[in-house]
């Protein structure tokens, strides 16, 4: 059994349930670059200061860096007995250097190092987070251009409503991930302050200089205030209201993919890598990637309420409560990764069926507003104009045509102002082109929102 790191107090062994019930390295040994880091950057500081040799700074460094290199090659042996990601390092660092090893935790404690820890590999997966949902906008714009002017229904309350271009609808969704985007660079720069030097709650009486540790870690600058910085973990609960609205973005995303394979829809078709079939029902191919990445939608929301309920209450400073922030946050970050990556992979194969979706766009009345819009102006006050159009649409059920389908003198019966040039506006084309402003669904509106679509991804 290894010795306690903290074991001088105590006269007895602790009990063997309680020992696997409060150790965390079954999960936080994930932390090991990011403790290797930040104990490095420790040792350097102390020595700077005087509390170290540069010749105990290089012994700890070349120790650890070793210790780095067993773990990556699955060589290190993690011991549940020596609780968490830090003791274990710091245990094995001990036994191999000997008397230098014991002098890395001067000035530091646990809570500040756990801190730390955290914030550096968060900030590391939030950069690679950023990639990936960078990769997926590029995706969606490069299909967004090649269907600027593919005529698509529209739809309020799954109802078909106006014809928009697919382009456009591809549009919606990269807007809500640049907004996905901004949260996750406001939670970096927010997040990317220095715990350590905060020691266990109140600081420590060795003269370290934070500012130099906060630089060789890269973070922006020291935390203000000791207190806060080892109980703080809203930088947890921020990832993960991020990573939720992210996720329910791709939800929604996920359930037009779902909804539009269909064969009630067959809007789009995804190519055969990206679906699964069933055991028993031959002809099936099932989206089960959208489906899934709808499905885990939830979890990522329940990681939020999960750290929500961890924060609340609890007083100041550390408690070990906050050993329970790391599951939720890891399953985020792993979650959202996958699913980035797996709509980045998906989105640019995404087959239109674009004689579905004409199809679709004519059988709605979907240019009905744009024959009220015409009588409006030809002087009819809109409401009349809603009424006499709502009779046009009556009389178009009934005989099982469209609009544009009418001859001039059916459409005269609603209204006298109506002349020829009707048709020109009760074409899908027409009533998309006619949507001609920023924001609006015309083809020129599209490309040109592309352009400036990119030149945001290329200033990232
Ligand atoms: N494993 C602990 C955690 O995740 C590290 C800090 C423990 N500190 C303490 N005083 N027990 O929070």
């Amino acid at each position: 059994q290894p010795i306690k790191p903290w074991g001088g107090r105590f006269t007895e062994a602790t009990d063997a349930f309680v020992e696997r019930f409060t150790a965390s390295v079954g999960f936080d040994y994930r932390l090991y670059h990011h403790d290797i880091n930040g104990s490095i950057a420790h040792a350097t500081m102390l020595a700077k200061v005087g509390v170290l040799t540069d010749a105990e700074r290089d012994q700890i460094i070349t120790g650890l860096e070793e210790i780095r290199a067993e773990i990556v090659a699955g060589k290190f042996n993690w011991s549940v007995s020596l609780e968490d990601v830090h003791m274990n390092i710091e245990a094995v660092l001990t036994q191999r250097i000997g008397i230098t090893g014991k002098k890395l935790h001067t000035g530091r404690s646990r809570n500040d190092q756990v801190a730390t820890d955290i914030r550096l590999y968060l900030r590391d997966e939030i950069d690679a987070i950023a990639k990936e949902l960078t990769r997926l906008q590029q995706g969606l714009l490069s299909v967004a251009e090649r269907e600027a002017d593919t005529i698509m229904p529209g739809f309020t309350h799954l109802q078909t409503a106006q014809p928009v271009t697919f382009g456009h609808h591809l549009l919606a969704w990269f807007e809500m991930l640049q907004r996905d985007y901004s949260r996750l660079i406001d939670c970096r720069a927010r997040m990317n302050y220095l715990p350590l030097g905060a020691a266990a709650l109140a600081g420590t009486t060795y003269p370290i200089d934070r500012a130099y540790t906060a630089q060789l870690l890269g973070f922006t600058a020291p935390t203000e205030n000791s207190l806060d910085s080892v109980s703080d973990r809203d930088f947890a609960i921020e990832f993960s209201s991020f990573a939720s609205i992210l996720m329910m973005h791709l939800s929604r995303f996920s359930e037009e993919l779902v909804l539009w394979t269909s064969s009630q829809f067959s809007f789009i078709d995804l190519p055969d890598r990206f679906c699964t079939g069933s055991s028993i029902m031959p002809q099936k191919k099932n989206p089960d990637v959208p489906e899934l990445v709808r499905g885990k939608t939830g979890r990522v929301y329940g990681h939020l309420t999960a750290l929500l309920t961890l924060m609340k209450s609890q007083p100041l400073a550390y408690n070990k409560d906050n050993q329970e922030d790391k599951e939720p946050v890891f399953d985020a970050i792993d979650t959202v990764k996958d699913c980035l990556r797996a709509f980045a992979d998906m989105v640019p194969a995404i087959l239109p069926r674009k004689e579905k979706m004409y199809e679709a766009a004519k059988r709605g009345f979907s240019t009905a507003t744009d024959l009220a819009d015409y009588l409006v102006r030809r002087g009819v006050p809109f409401r009349d104009a809603h009424e006499i159009v709502g009779k046009s649409v009556g009389y178009g059920v009934q005989t099982g045509k469209d609009l544009s389908e009418m001859s001039l003198a059916e459409l005269q019966q609603f209204s006298t102002v109506i002349e020829q040039d009707v048709f020109a506006v009760l074409t899908l084309e027409g009533s998309v082109a006619a949507r001609n402003h920023i924001g609006g669904t015309a083809p020129n509106q599209v490309k040109a929102a592309v352009e400036r679509a990119k030149l945001s991804l290329a200033a990232r």
